[in-house]
């Protein structure tokens, strides 16, 4: 009886571990919303090379690995980074601090952090069911320092006249 009773409450506490294990996968929605957000949130502009070049038919195991190519202006040179590498070893909460931090510049990083909580998990999720791959983007070069890659001058020419103010 009381063997019985264990053997009942064990299996028990191995279905409720189970349902905590399932409660922490993302829904298949999750991953739908994810994958959207991604497209129409103008990640893979910057941070799937080539994506812009081929219209976004880039084959989705390819997406977020970062790019080579730098943006050079007055921050000095910025590389998007490789989304797919870190997320993996991160958790959640880590991820909604990394993804609301101030960024340089292109990466419009005042947006990310205006997402909704429940966007930004879907992200995550997503990025992290498409598993790590590739290398990690070039380190940030510093204003007036050589920069020995590829990159993209992002300084706005021929602009009008700043208007006077005296
Ligand atoms: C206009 C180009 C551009 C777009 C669009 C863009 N990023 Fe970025 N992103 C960058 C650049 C460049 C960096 C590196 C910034 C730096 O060195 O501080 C970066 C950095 C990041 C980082 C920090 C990575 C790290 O380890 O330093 C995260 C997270 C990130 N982007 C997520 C996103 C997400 C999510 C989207 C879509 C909602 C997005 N980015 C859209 C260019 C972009």
């Amino acid at each position: 009886m009381r063997t019985k009773m264990i053997a009942g409450g064990l299996a028990l506490l191995a279905t409720l571990g189970n349902q905590a294990v399932l409660a922490a996968q993302p829904d298949k929605a999750a991953l739908e919303r994810g994958r959207y957000l991604v497209i129409i949130g103008g990640c893979n502009d910057c941070h799937t090379a080539g994506y812009a070049q081929a219209a976004g038919n880039i084959p989705e195991s390819e997406i977020l690995t970062g790019s080579p190519v730098g943006f050079s202006g007055p921050w000095g040179t910025t590389y998007p980074a490789n989304l797919r590498l870190p997320v993996q070893t991160m958790s959640e909460k880590e991820w909604l601090t990394y993804a609301r931090a101030e960024r340089r510049p292109p990466m419009p990083w005042f947006n990310l952090a205006k997402m909704q909580e429940k966007d930004l998990k879907a992200i995550y999720h997503y990025i992290r069911s498409l598993g790590a791959k590739g290398e990690k983007a070039p380190d940030y070069v510093p204003p007036g320092e050589a920069v020995n890659t590829p990159y993209i001058d992002f300084v706005p020419k021929n602009l009008p006249q700043q208007a006077r103010k005296d």
